[in-house]
């Protein structure tokens, strides 16, 4: 049987620095645990704009449809700042995410025991923390039409749509039952049924799914705004949030930020399954490009690192070996080997990007 295919799409800014150490990790598993990938690599994002003029070409999008996972490192920077909107480097991952149909966006916040001093919150309200927020992805204000800036009389308008049908959202709520149940199988619902349309869809039709077919997980519901507040006072008490693209994109960067360290959070996206039984999948690190410590050999590659784990957990059915993965990244940290975004006072020197691949690797060759 062939191998299954990766498309590796380091992107912009600190991406490609980030991807380089992933694909020793790759190589790592292919050599030492017979896990083989075929892997392609293209460009997404300013740095497709700069060859072809947009963000993501018709190939690399083909190519995207065609193979069993894409990972993707970052896209954006000041370069591109005065682009049109039609061809800024979001553009490009806002097309793989819509023409892959990647609805469910799972990003977890974890906040691992080595780090939990970087929270901005008190060490007993995040240590020990373990979330996931379920984004949906392609739907709601993102996409939703009409959309654009018109003039009414002697003044511009600015209109963008929340739309969900009752389909979009049965999809993202089942995602989130799922998971909850290989979890602590309890789910929260956010969203603003108190002042919007969609919202009350949204929340009875996520009430019916889990009647009909998850009663055996604890359901809550709260207004999205409460849910932001919940965050910050007691996080722990979620396990599985499921919410909307827009609500998600704000709550998940809260959510990320109560860890603490941005540079380790890893994320997923991902569609209904092939033939083969795979989703259609996009794993991400969550921070973006980081232009203020581009090609300075700073960046911290553990979330890119953490997103390959997750591919392996989701896509390639070897949970055991994502496990593996994560165990190392943690391992290396508790050692006191750190990159200069995790460092603390009396710290040693912080390893460079290259010396972080270096550790991780060596804590998986100390796992076998
Ligand atoms: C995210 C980002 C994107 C979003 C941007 C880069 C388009 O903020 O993945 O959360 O808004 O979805
Ligand atoms: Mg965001």
């Amino acid at each position: 049987m062939a191998n299954p295919s990766l498309l590796i799409l380091p992107g912009d800014g600190i991406g490609p620095e980030v991807m380089e150490q992933v694909m020793r990790i790759i190589d790592w598993f292919g050599e030492k645990r017979g896990i083989a990938f075929d892997v392609t690599t293209d460009l997404v994002g300013g740095a497709a704009y700069d060859k072809h003029g947009v963000p993501l070409s018709d190939e690399t999008m083909q190519k995207a449809l065609e193979v069993d996972a894409v990972l993707l490192g970052a896209v954006g920077g000041p370069a591109y700042d005065n682009l049109d909107f039609s061809v800024k480097p979001e553009r490009g991952l806002l097309r793989l995410r819509k023409e892959m149909d990647l609805f469910s966006n799972l990003r977890p916040a974890q906040c691992f025991d080595a780090l939990a001093d970087f929270s901005s919150l008190k060490k007993d309200i995040v240590a020990g923390l373990d979330i996931m927020i379920v984004r949906e992805l392609t739907s709601g204000v993102y996409f939703g039409e009409p959309r654009g800036i018109h003039k009414e009389g002697n003044e511009r308008v600015g209109v963008n749509t929340q739309r969900y049908t009752e389909s979009e959202i049965a999809r993202v709520a089942r995602s989130a039952f799922e998971l909850a149940r290989k979890r602590s199988n309890k789910v929260c619902s956010m969203e603003k049924a108190n002042v919007m349309e969609s919202g009350i869809l949204w929340r009875d039709v996520v009430t019916e799914i889990h009647e009909a077919e998850y009663s055996d997980v604890e359901l809550s519901h709260m207004y999205a705004d409460n849910g932001a507040m919940q965050l910050v006072r007691a996080p722990k008490q979620f396990d599985v949030i499921v919410t909307d693209n827009l609500f998600g994109d704000v709550l998940s960067d809260c959510a990320a930020m109560l860890t603490g360290s941005l540079g380790m959070l890893p994320s997923a996206s991902l569609g209904a399954p092939a033939a083969n039984g795979r989703p259609k999948a996009l794993y991400e690190p969550v921070h973006g490009s980081a232009p203020d410590i581009t090609g300075q050999g700073k960046a911290n590659p553990s979330a890119c690192i953490l997103s390959f784990a997750m591919a392996l957990r989701y896509s390639f059915d070897h949970g055991e070996e994502a496990t593996r993965l994560e165990e190392a990244v943690q391992a290396v940290l508790a050692s006191g080997v750190r990159t200069a975004d995790l460092m603390q006072e009396g710290d040693k020197a912080p390893v460079s990007t290259t010396q972080m691949g270096d550790a991780v690797l060596a804590a998986l060759d100390n796992s076998l």
